[in-house]
Parts: structure tokens; C-alpha cells; sequence
């Protein structure tokens, strides 16, 4: 046997690896049958809960009807569906989907398209992207790029495109992210093809929030200078923030969002970037070299697009939303009990104090062993603790959750 390298995992900590037989709601369970609280959704891809019976099924019904099929050239009834029924819930100003696998392939996807928009419009000088200090956007090159500088992608900065920087915007100092686009515009907007945020919530940066109006702002900007506002929605995505999609709280439509994680319940990977149709038009042409030169030999894999199709049933009155207001008045209730504590929808985070606050503190271990000590599932970000779980989550496991945090703030 192979041994299996894992993700974001350092084997030489010579840490308990858990093997999981099954899942059912927000819980994960052991080969003994105990049960893990997964309070991160695994990795924020969980939204209606695990296991959900509706989402199981158009999976088995779809796999045993075709399963994977090339995608140049050819469509299938669960695409259709997807974009037909995702349609209902975007603005018209999205008119295309370009479909992938997975939340790091789309951020490309997106700043390919952006780049390449403006290339096939004889303006290849705006190749630059922008994009907010702290903020994550996958592990890909392009992902890397635009993501922070940090231990995650050190060993390959020289490998890594010059992304320009502007602050996160921190509460009551949106102004000099603000002023810094403005400057970095003036001096570089000729050359700038796409801005790509976290909108509202930037994840792995340290679950920091920002108001909806840092958006509208940004955006204003943007047109200005014609350059393509992308919003990474693969973890905002629906209803993380408490809104379908995070954008929805500002007064803005971006050109063009990514999608992934919620896309699917969290259940089969998949990932999709939606765009207007004056992206989608700089490629249509007679000329072959104007198409869009990207594909995955698993674009729009039917199966998973047989989930997703599902998936966007369950969401149909939004009614998913319900639950993540639910969660959210229990965490208003949790508030004054840790510090510098913060709730966007179904996200709760606070600081611990103790150990150096970054992605490699000696803190995060040591709590995350806690955790699971007592069969919940939470992930530290450095001192920055917060739980994310799946919307279907009960009381009781709040309480346990809770009851924990409660010892180590
Ligand atoms: C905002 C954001 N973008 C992109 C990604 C990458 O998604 P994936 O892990 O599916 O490649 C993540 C993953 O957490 C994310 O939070």
C-alpha cells in the first residue's frame, strides 16, 4: 500500500489521522461509531449538511445514466438544468457559465477570462490584477499569485505573477484601501485588467470581515478605469454571509463571479465562473485563436452536475437561509463572551489569546487536539478560532461547540 500524503497536513507532527466510515448531518463518523461535530463544514464546502438524501439520490440516478462525457462539442440535460436553474437566482447582467472542478480552477478561469478579454479586445496591456493583502484565492499558480504572500506559497514566490496590493479593509479604515485603489489606478490603470476580492469575508486570512459598501466603492473605481471586478464567492457562496451570495449586501453586480464549495451542498467537487455577455463576446468570433483556451477533461461532469442541479432545488426560496438565521441569532446570544468576537451569517470568530497569531502558531495545534479530543471538528486559523458548520446543524451541537470555546477563550 501507498501511504497517503495529505493536505495542508504536516506528517512529521506524527498526528492521529481519523478514518471516517460515514457521514449524517454535521456529523462525521468514526469506524467505532463516535461521532465528530464537523464545525467547519469540511473545509467550508458542507452548506445543507451531510449525507442529504435529495442531493444522494439525483447523484446515484445521474451515475447510472452516463457519467462523464467530453464537453467541447457536446452538452447534457444536467448542465442545462445547473445554468438554467442557477440563472434564476443572478441578476441578468450574468449571461455565460464556464464550468470546472474545483474553487482554486474557477479563480483561474476568472483571471484568464478578465486577461484575456482585454486581449482579444487589442488592449494587451491590461494583464495586471489587483488584489487585497491577506486575502486567499486557491493553490494554483494564479491562486497563489493573487493570494497573500504567507507560508502557504513561500517556496514558490519567484515562481508566483506580480499581483498589486491594496489593504484589507478593516473596519473604520476603509478609506485608505479606498485611497490606495484610487492611487494605484492613476498611476497603473492602463495596465490593470482585473481586481479579485473575497467579498465581505476574507476566509483563510483570518476570517476578517468588511463592510458591503468597501465593495460599491471599489467597484465605482473599477469602471472608471475599465477593469473587470471579480468576486470570489467559493467560500461566501450560498449563504455563507447570511445572502445567497455575499455581493447581494452591497448595491453592486460584479463581471464576473466564482463559484464552488455550496455549489454542490459541498457533497461532489465542482466549480463554476459566471460572466456578462461583454466578456463572453470578446472570445465569439469566426477566428479560432479568440476562443477561450481553457478546459479540464472533467468540465461539467454530469454526475456532479446532476448534484448541483439538486442542490439548486434545496435553495429554491432560498429557504436554506432560514437555518443560517438561526444559527446567527444563537451566535448574536454567544457574542460578549470572547474576544474581538465577529458573526457574518453562519460564521462565528474570535481571537484566543496565547502563541504567535499566524497560519503555523504553536496555538492552533494544541486547540485543534482539544477539539477533537471531545468530537468537534475545528480548524484555528493561528489564534483566530471560528466555526463554520453545516446550516442543518442543531442546538445541542452549538451548545457542545460553544460550551467548548468557552474553556480555552
Ligand atoms: C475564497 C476561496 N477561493 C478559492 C479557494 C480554493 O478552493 P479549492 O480548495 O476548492 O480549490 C478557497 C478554498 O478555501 C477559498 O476559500
Amino acid at each position: 500500500m501507498l501511504d497517503i500524503w495529505h493536505p495542508f497536513w504536516q506528517h512529521g507532527l506524527e498526528e492521529p489521522i481519523f478514518e471516517i466510515k460515514e457521514t449524517k448531518d454535521e456529523f462525521l463518523i468514526k469506524k467505532d461509531g463516535t461521532k465528530i461535530i464537523d464545525g467547519i463544514s469540511s473545509w467550508w464546502a458542507n452548506t445543507l449538511g451531510h449525507n442529504n438524501p435529495y442531493i444522494a439520490s439525483a447523484i446515484k440516478k445521474q451515475a447510472e445514466i452516463m457519467q462523464q462525457i467530453i464537453f467541447a462539442g457536446f452538452v447534457h440535460k444536467p448542465a442545462i438544468d445547473v445554468s438554467e436553474k442557477l440563472s434564476k437566482f443572478l441578476p441578468n447582467k450574468f449571461t455565460h457559465i464556464f464550468f470546472s472542478d474545483s474553487g482554486s480552477i474557477c479563480v483561474e478561469v476568472a483571471l484568464k477570462m478578465a486577461v484575456g478579454y482585454y486581449y482579444n479586445k487589442f488592449n494587451k496591456n491590461k494583464s495586471k490584477i489587483v488584489a487585497f493583502e491577506h486575502s486567499y484565492h486557491g493553490d494554483t499558480f494564479g491562486g497563489m499569485s493573487s493570494g497573500a504572500d504567507s507560508v502557504f506559497n513561500a517556496p514558490y514566490k519567484k515562481m508566483l505573477f506580480d499581483v498589486l496590493r491594496i489593504p484589507y479593509p478593516k473596519k473604520n479604515e476603509e478609506e485608505k484601501t479606498i485611497e490606495a485603489y484610487k492611487k494605484l489606478l492613476k498611476e497603473k490603470g492602463n495596465e490593470i485588467g482585473a481586481i479579485i476580492l473575497e467579498p465581505l469575508v476574507l476566509g483563510s486570512g483570518g476570517m476578517l470581515f468588511y463592510e458591503p459598501f468597501v465593495l460599491d466603492e471599489l467597484y465605482k473605481l473599477s469602471k472608471e478605469y475599465d477593469v473587470m471586478f471579480v468576486l470570489d464567492e467559493v467560500m461566501t457562496g450560498f449563504g455563507r454571509c447570511g445572502t445567497m451570495f455575499a455581493y447581494e449586501q452591497s448595491n453592486i453586480v460584479p463581471d464576473i463571479i466564482c463559484l464552488s464549495k455550496g455549489l454542490t451542498g459541498g457533497t461532489v467537487p465542482m466549480a463554476a465562473t459566471v460572466c456578462t455577455k461583454e466578456i463572453y463576446d470578446a472570445y465569439y468570433s469566426k477566428d479560432k485563436s479568440k476562443m477561450f483556451f481553457h478546459s479540464s477533461s472533467y468540465t461539467a461532469n454530469p454526475v456532479c452536475m446532476a448534484a448541483a442541479s439538486a442542490n439548486l432545488d434545496l435553495w429554491e426560496n432560498k429557504k436554506p437561509l432560514d437555518d443560517v438565521k438561526r444559527i446567527n441569532s444563537y451566535y448574536k446570544k454567544q457574542l460578549g463572551n470572547f474576544k474581538d468576537a465577529r458573526i457574518k451569517g453562519d460564521i462565528f470568530a474570535f481571537e484566543a489569546d496565547g502563541g504567535e497569531n499566524n497560519y503555523v502558531s504553536n496555538l492552533a495545534p494544541k486547540l485543534y487536539k482539544f477539539f477533537l479530543d471531545n468530537n468537534v471538528l475545528l480548524r484555528p486559523l493561528g489564534n483566530t478560532i471560528y466555526v463554520m458548520p453545516p446550516y442543518c446543524i442543531k442546538e445541542e451541537s452549538l451548545d457542545k461547540i460553544f460550551g467548548l470555546l468557552k474553556k480555552i477563550k
